[in-house]
């Protein structure tokens, strides 16, 4: 039996988009398979990760932009090296909820710093690791708000942002998918779960 390779599926958005909805989904088919199947996600994949975490959702108070960027990629190295490419290594497929896009997207497009440095910081930060498929659920704003208010779930400091906020997210978002077309599969998160998740199989299958 040849060993299989491992394949790394990442999961991108605003918040409320429905990546984890859509995360167990895939899993289960994948699962089904007959895959071996990582969840992991950012900030908070790995014991480390998880401290990291707690300090970039819940600290009280103010972050300096370029403090809360180093913590995301300090994160993001830890998990990158000892859950995400031992996985790959084993052949496992990997689907995780955010990666650098995420800080892209949030500490780059939302706050005061450059996306280039920003990305650039990741890279470094991981050894140039970027994942084999990246889904982007591409969600308004105003409707991702509605679907968090539903939850009634204590917002963390970035869901607790104002709506431009997020409207410039969802542009640093879009921009970065249309730059690496390759890489991204963006899909409309308005649409029904089913629904999108089968357009994440059809876009996955050739890959397994
Ligand atoms: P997430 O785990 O998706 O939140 P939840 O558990 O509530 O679904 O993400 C936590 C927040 O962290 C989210 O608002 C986006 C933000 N974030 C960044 O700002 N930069 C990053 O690099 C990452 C990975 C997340």
């Amino acid at each position: 039996m040849t060993a299989r390779s491992g394949l790394w599926i990442t999961l991108e958005g605003g918040d409320g988009a429905g990546k984890t909805t859509q995360a167990n989904l895939l899993e289960a088919w994948l699962s089904d398979a007959g895959r071996t199947v990582l969840r992991t996600r950012e900030p908070g994949g790995s014991e480390v990760g998880h401290l990291i975490r707690d300090i970039v959702l819940h600290h009280r108070g103010d972050i300096a932009p370029r403090a809360e960027a180093l913590l995301y990629a300090a994160d993001r190295a830890h998990h990158v090296a000892t859950v995400v490419r031992p996985a790959l290594e084993r052949g496992e497929v990997v689907i995780q909820d955010r990666y650098l896009d995420s800080s892209v997207a949030y500490q780059g497009a939302g706050r005061v710093l450059d996306a280039d440095e920003v990305r650039e910081l990741s890279l470094w930060a991981t050894e140039g690791a970027l994942p084999d498929l990246t889904v982007l659920l591409d969600l308004d704003p105003t409707i991702a708000r509605a679907r968090l208010d539903a939850d009634d779930k204590p917002f963390d400091r970035l869901e607790a942002e104002k709506l431009e906020f997020h409207i410039r997210v969802r542009e640093g978002f879009l921009a970065l998918a249309e730059a690496d077309s390759d890489r991204f599969l963006v899909l409309d998160a308005a649409a029904s779960p089913s629904q999108i998740a089968e357009a994440v199989r059809a876009r996955v299958s050739p890959l397994v």
